[in-house]
């Protein structure tokens, strides 16, 4: 799952269009929530503010501002949870500033770590798992009340936070977790480890959510689970998930991520192919190249396989963007193997790459293998493929320029106050002049220009 930068400081729904007790008690106590990782993390943070509103804490973005600091982490990569150790080092001041200041650890590294997170950091006073968040405001009122530290660590087989309310930003693209966990157990990854067993939140549930974001001013919505392709809920797939999505709030855009190849059927193709708010693209990671490191990787298919699921979703979604996550310097990995990673990437044309060096990560099955690529290899193999796809993407959007698309205007662009940025079904981001245009719109534009990352166009009248 992609990494993202926290959003923009824009302000919460209204409370009136959430039901919490927030509103009703005025919200005495300020919640200050900091996010890292994938976007499935930043859903969980909405579903922890969902929970602390309804116990009378209101969300801040201002830290200074906040008695309570959480933060929401991430374990997938060593650099990840670096991150967050040295950010731990700075929040000490806060607490020096502010003694009745609780700061607490939530998501992924509280799992991993648990108590000792405590010990390690000096400066934590509650660790709670994914599982457990239900249980973050009592932990707060016993810290408070009593000065124990809060731990709360068991993994679930059931909990799905169905019936909270995450309280989200205003904004035009909401995600909404489907399902939580993963039984996929890839020799290189933690998650199965800290999320659990795979979980699927009940259809009707999704789809309730999926009109209310609607009803809230919502243009587009992510679905998210570590491999929404094993959703199962009363006998429904997630291709049926989809459909009833779909048909129950057609002008809603709708994405996923993210798949694991070995499940994505015919069926979920077709799907896609079929209702015209289902947007077409699909991120299917594929690591590498090589069967050998594939099958090292425990990952359960051959590239032969992958490249079958590919040509289908390309015949049956022909103007399709495909987008994919490429692991480098995995465990014996040698040139050859790599040079399999090249040739893969240069057949498929990936629309885009998430691509990362392998990071040895306890627990897991490679943590038994010997991490016997050295940085520099690691290093180096990763440039060449970050510079293939960047050709690849300068290429394919290049093949754009000329063309007419459909765009949700999601903001005013980073660069010029004068410019919107939205983004086309296929998930690439167009910058076009704001000539009256506002922010949620759907409007058409011709693109102009293009490079690797951005599409620049017009809007046609
Ligand atoms: N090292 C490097 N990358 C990893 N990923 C998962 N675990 C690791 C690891 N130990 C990558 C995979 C996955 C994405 C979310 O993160 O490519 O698809
Ligand atoms: Fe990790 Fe594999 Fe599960 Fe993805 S499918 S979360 S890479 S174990």
């Amino acid at each position: 799952m992609e990494d993202i930068k926290p959003k923009d400081k824009s302000s919460y729904i209204p409370l009136s269009t959430l039901t919490n007790k927030a509103k009703q008690t005025g919200g005495t106590r300020k919640l200050y929530v900091e996010t890292y990782g994938c976007q499935m993390n930043f859903a969980d943070t909405e579903i922890v503010n969902g929970i602390m509103g309804n116990h009378g804490y209101t969300i801040t973005d201002d830290i200074e501002d906040s008695s309570v600091i959480l933060v929401n982490t991430c374990s997938i990569r060593e650099h990840a949870e670096a991150k967050v150790l040295q950010r731990l080092t700075e929040l000490k001041k806060y607490k020096k500033n502010n003694p009745g200041m609780v700061i607490g650890l939530i998501g992924c590294m509280a799992e991993r770590f648990k108590r000792d997170l405590v010990k390690k950091t000096k400066v934590v006073d509650l660790v709670v798992g994914p599982d457990e968040y239900r249980k973050v405001p009592e932990l707060i009122e016993n810290i408070i009340d009593t000065g124990e530290k809060g731990i709360a660590v068991r993994l679930s087989k059931v909990e799905t936070y169905d019936d909270i309310v995450p309280l989200r930003k205003e904004g035009i693209s909401a995600w909404l977790s489907i399902m939580r966990g993963c039984d996929k157990f890839c020799s290189f990854c933690v998650v199965p480890y800290t999320r659990g067993r795979e979980r699927s939140r009940p259809l009707e549930g999704v789809v309730a959510e999926v009109a209310q974001l609607w009803r809230n001013g919502f243009k587009e919505v992510t679905l998210l689970g570590q491999n929404v392709n094993s959703y199962a809920s009363s006998g429904n797939d997630f291709a049926d998930l989809l459909r009833e999505c779909a048909l129950a709030v057609p002008e809603i855009r709708i994405r996923f991520t993210t798949s694991h190849p070995q499940d994505i059927s015919m069926k979920l193709i077709e799907t896609i192919a079929k209702y015209d708010n289902l947007c077409n693209y699909i991120h299917l990671p594929m690591q590498t190249g090589s069967n050998r490191i594939l099958d090292l990787m425990k990952r359960s298919y051959t590239i032969e396989h992958y490249m079958g699921i590919i040509d289908n979703i390309k015949k049956i979604i022909p103007d399709v963007s495909l987008s994919t996550d490429i692991i480098t310097g995995f465990c014996t990995e040698t040139d050859e193997d790599h040079g399999m990673t090249l040739d893969i990437m240069d057949e498929v044309k990936f629309d885009g790459a998430y691509m990362f060096k392998y990071s040895p990560r306890e627990k897991t099955k490679a943590w038994e293998m010997k991490d016997d690529v050295d940085e520099e290899t690691k290093t180096s193999r990763m440039m060449d493929i970050v510079e293939l796809q960047r050709v690849i993407s300068h290429e394919k959007n290049s093949g754009l320029i000329g063309g007419k698309y459909d765009i949700v205007i999601e903001g005013v662009s980073k660069k010029s106050d004068s410019m919107l940025t939205g983004r086309t079904d296929g998930n690439k981001s167009v910058i076009i002049p704001k000539n009256g245009t506002s922010i949620g719109e759907k409007v058409t534009v011709k693109i102009l220009k293009a490079n690797s990352a951005t599409l620049f166009g017009e809007l046609v009248k």
